[in-house]
Parts: C-alpha cells; structure tokens; sequence
C-alpha cells in the first residue's frame, strides 16, 4: 500500500513537470512522464504489418507481408481483411511494406520487392477493390517508403538508379505516378540505400522533405525545399549493410529526429539516434540511445519535445527531442504513428497492432 502511494506521488508530479514544459525544450534534464504500455489489439492475423496509417481513433489501417491489408473502423476492436485480391502466386510474397490512409474509404499501398514487384496500388472503397497505380520496369530500382504532404501530393523512393536515389510522384493521391527528374539529386555513395522498414525513409513534413539511409557510415540524411533540389548531410547513425537510418521524422521546419540502428543486431545500442534543430543541416547524437535498433520513431502531436520509438527489441520515450530516451516496452513492433497528445499505435510481426494511451 505504501509503495502504492508514493508511486502515486511521483506519479502527479512527473505529470506536473510534463505539462510546464510549455515552449521550447525543457532545459534541464526533463523528469521522464509515467511510462505508458501498449494494449494489444485483436488482429486474428499472424502476417508482419510494417506499413501502418491510424486515421483517426476510430479508423487505422495496417499493411505487410503475404499481400496482406487490415482495416479497423472500431479503434482496432475489430479487424477486417481488406487485402488486394492479387494473382495466387503474388499474393503468398507481396509484401505492402508501407500504407498511407486518408479516410476509411482512401488508401494508397506500396509493394516492395526486385522489378515489376515494387508496386503502388490505391483504393477508393474501403478495399473493396484496388488498382495497381504504378507498376516498376527499371531492373536496378527496389522501392522502399512513400510519403504525402497533402491528400494529392506524394512522393515514393527507390533505391539508387543510375547512382542517384530514384524518385516518383503523384498529384493525384496515388492515382498516378510520373519520374521526378533527377538533376537536383546528390550521387548516391556506393553502397547506400533506403531501408523498407516503416515506410519513414522518406518523410513529408511542414512543406519540407526528408530521405534517410544506411549501407554506408555513418547514414545519410537527405533534405529539399522543392522535392528537387536536394542537400545531404551525416547522421551520427552508424552504418553498414544492415544498418544506418532507418526512418526520420521532423516535428516543424527545425526540429528533427532520426533512428535505427542495426536491423541484424537489435539490441546493440550506440550511435543509433540523431536529433536536428536546424532543419537537417546538423546531426547531433543522442546522450542516451533507445534500448535497441529502432525502425521507426513519431512526434507526439502537442506534447512539444515528445516522441515514440519502436524496433524488434522494444519501445522507447522522449521528451527531450531525441536527446535521451527511455525504454518502456521490450516487444516487437516495426512501425509507430502517434495521432494525437494522448494516442500512438504501432504494428509488427505476428499480427501484433497496439494502441498507447498517454493520458
Ligand atoms: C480468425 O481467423 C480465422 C481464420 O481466418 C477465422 O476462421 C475466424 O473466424 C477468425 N476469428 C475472428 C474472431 O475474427
Ligand atoms: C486503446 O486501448 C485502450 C485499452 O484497451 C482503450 O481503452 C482505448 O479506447 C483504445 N483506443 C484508443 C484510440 O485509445
Ligand atoms: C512481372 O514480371 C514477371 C516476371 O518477370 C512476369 O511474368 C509478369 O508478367 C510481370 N507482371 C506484370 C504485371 O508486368
Ligand atoms: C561524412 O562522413 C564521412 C565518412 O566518415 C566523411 O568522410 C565526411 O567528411 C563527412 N562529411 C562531413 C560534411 O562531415
Ligand atoms: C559512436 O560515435 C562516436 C562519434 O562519432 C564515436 O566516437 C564512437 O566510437 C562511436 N561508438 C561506437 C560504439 O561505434
Ligand atoms: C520484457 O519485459 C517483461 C515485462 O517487464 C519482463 O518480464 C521480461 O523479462 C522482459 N524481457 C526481456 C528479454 O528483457
């Protein structure tokens, strides 16, 4: 009982030292806020969902393996089976590695894989039926992440083509895709690629665009104003074949973070964040790492310097804009989406999709 009431106190007050914290952030090293947990929703599914697009509290879907698409339209009481009906032998390999939903009724999902599997398919009736929007013919390109800035306009990401990250973009919502002219585009270094892991090494956000790498040390990340000209700079993130930056997320023009690690070594856990204040120019490393590689991390809306990270080996807290990090959970998840001050979902192997409450 006692223990009970003391935790109850520290409790009130981390809360207190959260919401004073209202401009900027906190300079000193902030109190952590009580630590929330995932509460697991019931997929009856087994496939891995790296692609996840929570719309509202109501309304997420999530994508992955096995051409495999998943709709709730009851904040994840109930899950129905939306997925393409695609060829037999597509379907067993498809894997939707990335989704992007803008209602219950509007999705656009992107298929990764060598040639004419890297595929964008859109629907407009709530995966009643989809079509293929795009479909690759280049033999070098692999398509890892899309990312919108609007409900019309978007952008996907094939690794290097031609010694240059290849890039496709609609006006339309995904209805239709067209090369972006790649002049504005700094060489690729040998080696380096995206990582189709969350569908966040390519980010849209406050009119800015942000591409991130690995296969090189450190990883990459890439920046534009125009979706054209594009600057790049080191992350602090190390590097190699399976690891580097796996997904980078900016809260406003300034402020940025980015995570991953080593895909193939998941709790090692040094150099395998960064945080930005000045738009992606300069990368600074974290003082304190997230427990393991992480595959995607997201701002909590509203909640200033607050932000989730999740990887096969856990989930982890900031609220010090990537400067330290607390872990909070050790199971799987590849993808995290926080909608608003008080909800994150995130999805991963085994069917797992969960919801975080911060209240
Ligand atoms: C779960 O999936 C199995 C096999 O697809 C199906 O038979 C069963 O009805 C599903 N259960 C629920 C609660 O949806
Ligand atoms: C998340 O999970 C909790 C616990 O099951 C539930 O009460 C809540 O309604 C869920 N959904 C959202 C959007 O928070
Ligand atoms: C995709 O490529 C395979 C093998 O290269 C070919 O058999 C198939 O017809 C192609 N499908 C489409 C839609 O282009
Ligand atoms: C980026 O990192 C590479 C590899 O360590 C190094 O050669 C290069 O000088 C760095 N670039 C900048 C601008 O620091
Ligand atoms: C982490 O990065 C720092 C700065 O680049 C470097 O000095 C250090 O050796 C790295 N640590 C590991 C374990 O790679
Ligand atoms: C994961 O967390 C649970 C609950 O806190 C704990 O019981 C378990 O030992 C942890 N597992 C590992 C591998 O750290």
């Amino acid at each position: 009982m006692m223990n009970l009431v003391v935790l109850q106190v520290l409790l009130l007050a981390s809360a207190t030292a959260l919401a004073s914290s209202t401009a900027g952030y906190p300079s000193a090293s902030p109190r952590a806020p009580p630590l929330p947990t995932w509460t697991i929703t019931p997929t009856n599914n087994t496939r891995q969902f790296r692609g996840l697009s929570p719309v509202s509290d109501k309304v997420v879907w999530v994508s992955g393996t096995g051409g495999t698409v998943l709709r709730t339209t009851n904040g994840g009481a109930t899950w129905a089976n939306v997925s393409p009906s695609l060829l037999p032998e597509n379907a067993a390999t498809f894997e939707f590695r990335d989704i992007q939903a803008f209602s219950a009724k509007v999705a656009v999902i992107m298929s990764i894989g060598e040639g004419n599997a890297s595929r964008i398919y859109l629907t407009r009736n709530c995966g009643h039926s989809w079509s293929a929007t795009f479909i690759n013919r280049e033999a070098t390109a692999f398509y890892n992440c899309m990312a919108f800035e609007d409900e019309q306009h978007g952008l996907a990401m094939s690794d290097p083509v031609n010694g240059k990250f290849r890039l496709i973009e609609t006006w339309d919502g995904g209805a239709s895709w067209d090369v972006v002219v790649s002049l504005g585009m700094p060489a690729a270094l040998a080696g380096e690629a995206g990582f189709a892991a969350s569908g966040t090494c390519l980010e849209s956000a406050a009119g800015r665009w942000y591409l991130a790498s690995g296969g090189v040390d450190p990883g990459r990340i890439y920046r534009s104003n125009n979706r054209r000209d594009w600057k790049v700079s080191n992350s602090s993130i190390a590097g190699r074949t399976a690891a580097g930056v796996f997904s980078v997320r900016f809260r406003d023009v300034k402020y940025g973070i980015a995570v991953g690690g080593d895909y193939e070594n998941p709790l090692r856990n040094v150099n395998i964040s960064s945080w930005s204040e000045d738009g992606g120019a300069m990368w600074q490393a974290s003082e304190g790492f997230p427990a393991g590689y992480r595959s995607e991390v997201s701002w909590v809306p509203h909640r200033e310097a607050t932000a989730v990270a999740v990887g096969t080996s856990g989930s982890d807290l900031t609220v010090d804009g990537g400067r330290t990090w607390q872990n909070f959970d050790n199971g799987t998840f590849d993808a995290v989406e926080c909608i608003r001050k008080d909800v994150c979902w995130a999805s991963g192997s085994k069917g797992r999709v969960a919801n975080l409450s911060l209240r």
